[in-house]
Order: structure tokens, then C-alpha cells, then sequence
């Protein structure tokens, strides 16, 4: 079956960046329902264990790669995903009341660099509308689900951590995984969140959150993950090891996206603000991966994202010390084949 991405993307290209996002989105859930989704993009089969599933956080993930959060921000396309052979799909940044995130023009190509700058800003329906999106998305998606969860634009930092527990106790019957998003650029503050002493706290308010929650929910234990942001000083990487070891953490993503502009200086929309991903992305993040992998337990798994581009910088991140990788950027460009070609890589221990 020959790569029909090139030309869909010759025509995607065509659109401005956040109505080609819609467009996909929405030819996708069709395809999905008419049932040929699998068959026209010619991906390996949809979330089946392989040879390469594995045993992470207690959770059993058919393959390597997932979805990274930020492209079904509704969760509203999560078989679909599942069809394009993603092992796991984590939706969201969900935030507990809707809110219609910045203003647009908030999505940029960076086509020369093989890159996005985006500043969405957690445009998303709310814990309420995703827990009904999901309701028909789901359908029988075998993958693990990921939930990304943050806070409302207009949550004062003080108060952000009610807004991470609200949102846990909205989402946790019906997530695998639940990731605490630290790392996003585009709300105002939410970084500092990273400072060790918050990050702790928490880390802690939640697993308390959990424990009530797992009683209530007939004994159903949800690993709690937190994603950070590239930027972060090697200083500020090796505290949060220590935080994370501490608590007890069940997961780590690293990255988020960068808001340095160094890799794409010159080009005419580096100025635009946001967070910067895909191949320039790629370096930096593993970077603070690999610094991460050193200071950290190893029996706490690190999913790898940030300019995944290719089976090689899948490789360069498992060789850092991933335990999965996600992809967003990846996917734009090089189409559902960059799926395919992850999902069926050897590692090491396969
Ligand atoms: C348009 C866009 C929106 C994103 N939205 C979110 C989000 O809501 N929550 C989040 O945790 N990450 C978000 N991300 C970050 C991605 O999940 C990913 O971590 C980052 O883009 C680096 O991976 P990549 O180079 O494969 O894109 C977003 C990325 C892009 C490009």
C-alpha cells in the first residue's frame, strides 16, 4: 500500500495550521467510523500487544509509542488513534472548568525546521465535556489512556493545586494514567509549579487523593505522572530527581515544549510566543532525559517526548533511558508511518 501522508499533507499544508488540526481530526473520527481508518493510512495493527509490549507502572502497554497530550485535547478521537497504531493515547491538557484558550493566530509551522510553535493556552471542554467526548471515542480502544491535567488560566498559583485535585478525582475511573502537566508555557506561571517544594506538595495532595479514591473505586490504583519542561537548569532537574524519589513518583515525561528560540533563530516566526517542538526540540529534551535517568530511580519509567522525528530519535531516547516515547510533532510531519516504524523497533530488551 503506498504512503498516502505526502500528498495529504501537501494539502494539509495548504490550510492554516489550526484548521488542518480540525480537519484531520474530524476525517480521521470518520474514517474511524466507517471503519477504513486502519486500512487508508496502512498502519500496523491497532493497539494489539506485540512483541514489544511491556509492564510499566503496573499497566501493560502494547507497544513503545503513544500519543503525546496536545492533539486530542477533547479526547475525542481516542480509537481513532488507537487505529493509527498507538500503544497508548494521552489526551487532554484538561482543565476543570471549559475555557476557549489565547487568541488565535496560537499555531504556528515552522516547515523549514521541521517544527510547531504553538500557544493554545488549554483550549479545552473541561473535565465534564471530555468525560462525554470520551464516552463515545472510547469505544473499544485496547491502548492505555493517558489523561493530561492542568489548571484554568485563571486558577491564582496558590490555589493551582485544588485544581489538579479536581481534576484527578473528575477523571480518575475513567483514566490508566493520570499526568500532572507542570511544564506547559502558555499559562501564565504554571512552570514555577516545578519549583521542588510545590512539586512535592503536590505529589503528596494527589497520592492522598489516590488513596481515598482507590478505596472508593473498588481498589482501581491510577499511576500518577508528572511532565516537565526542557528549560529547566540541570540544578533544577537534579532537585526534582530528589522529589521524585522521595514521593515515590510512578512516572516522569520529559519534555514539554522549549520556549528557547537558539535552533531556529532567523527564521521569520521564532518571534511568535509559545513552546517550540519537533526536531529542534530533540537534542535539548533528551538532554534532560539522560540527566534525569542519572539522578533518578531506575525503578521510576521515563516517557521520552520532544523531537521524536524518526525510529532514530525514538532510539536515542530509549538509549538515554526511556521506557516509552510519545510523539506529536512526528506525527504532522512524517505522517502514521512514524507510528508503525516505532511500534516495531527491537530495543534492547525485547
Ligand atoms: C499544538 C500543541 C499543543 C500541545 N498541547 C499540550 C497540552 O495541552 N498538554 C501537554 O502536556 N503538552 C502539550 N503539547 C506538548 C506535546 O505533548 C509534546 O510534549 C511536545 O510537543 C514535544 O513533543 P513533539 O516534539 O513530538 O511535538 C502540545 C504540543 C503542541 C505542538
Amino acid at each position: 500500500m503506498p504512503d498516502l501522508y505526502p500528498l495529504a499533507r501537501r494539502l494539509l499544508f495548504a490550510m492554516d495550521a489550526e484548521s488542518a488540526h480540525h480537519v484531520t481530526l474530524s476525517l480521521m473520527r470518520t474514517a474511524d467510523h466507517l471503519g477504513i481508518l486502519h486500512a487508508l493510512t496502512g498502519t500496523a495493527h491497532a493497539s494489539d500487544p506485540t512483541d514489544s509490549s511491556l509492564e510499566l507502572m503496573g499497566l501493560r502497554f502494547p507497544n513503545r509509542v503513544g500519543l503525546a497530550a496536545g492533539l486530542d485535547k477533547t479526547g475525542s478521537a481516542v480509537h481513532a488513534f488507537g487505529e493509527l497504531g498507538f500503544g497508548h493515547v494521552e489526551i487532554g491538557t484538561i482543565t476543570p472548568r471549559p475555557q476557549p484558550g489565547n487568541e488565535k493566530p496560537r499555531l504556528f509551522r515552522l516547515k523549514e525546521h521541521e517544527a510547531i510553535i504553538n500557544r493554545m493556552g488549554f483550549n479545552n471542554p473541561g473535565v465534564a465535556g471530555m468525560l462525554e467526548n470520551l464516552s463515545h471515542s472510547r469505544r473499544n480502544f485496547r491502548g492505555i489512556l493517558g489523561i493530561n491535567i492542568g489548571k484554568n488560566f485563571d486558577t491564582p498559583n496558590d490555589e493551582a493545586i485544588c485544581d489538579y485535585l479536581l481534576c484527578f478525582e473528575g477523571v480518575y475511573a475513567a483514566a490508566d494514567y493520570v499526568t500532572a502537566n507542570l511544564s506547559s508555557p502558555n499559562t501564565k506561571g504554571l512552570r514555577d509549579l516545578q519549583n521542588a517544594g510545590t512539586c512535592g506538595e503536590l505529589i503528596r495532595q494527589l497520592q492522598a487523593k489516590r488513596s481515598e479514591l482507590q478505596t472508593a473505586q473498588g481498589g482501581k490504583y491510577v499511576p500518577i505522572v508528572i511532565k516537565i519542561a526542557p528549560d529547566l537548569s540541570d540544578e533544577a532537574v537534579v532537585a526534582l530527581a530528589g522529589v521524585f524519589n522521595e514521593t515515590g513518583i510512578d512516572g516522569v515525561i520529559t519534555t514539554n515544549t522549549t520556549i528557547a528560540r537558539d535552533a531556529v533563530a532567523g527564521h521569520a516566526l521564532a518571534g511568535e510566543a509559545g513552546g517550540l517542538s519537533g526536531a529542534p526540540l530533540t537534542t535539548k529534551s533528551t538532554g534532560v532525559l539522560r540527566l534525569l535517568r542519572q539522578e533518578m530511580n531506575d525503578a521510576i519509567p521515563i516517557i521520552g517526548s520532544g523531537g521524536v522525528m524518526s525510529a532514530d530519535d525514538a532510539r536515542a531516547k530509549f538509549d538515554a533511558g526511556a521506557a516509552l516515547v510519545q510523539v506529536y510533532t512526528g506525527l504532522v510531519y512524517k505522517g502514521p508511518k512514524l507510528v508503525t516504524e516505532i511500534a516495531g523497533m527491537k530495543t534492547a530488551e525485547s
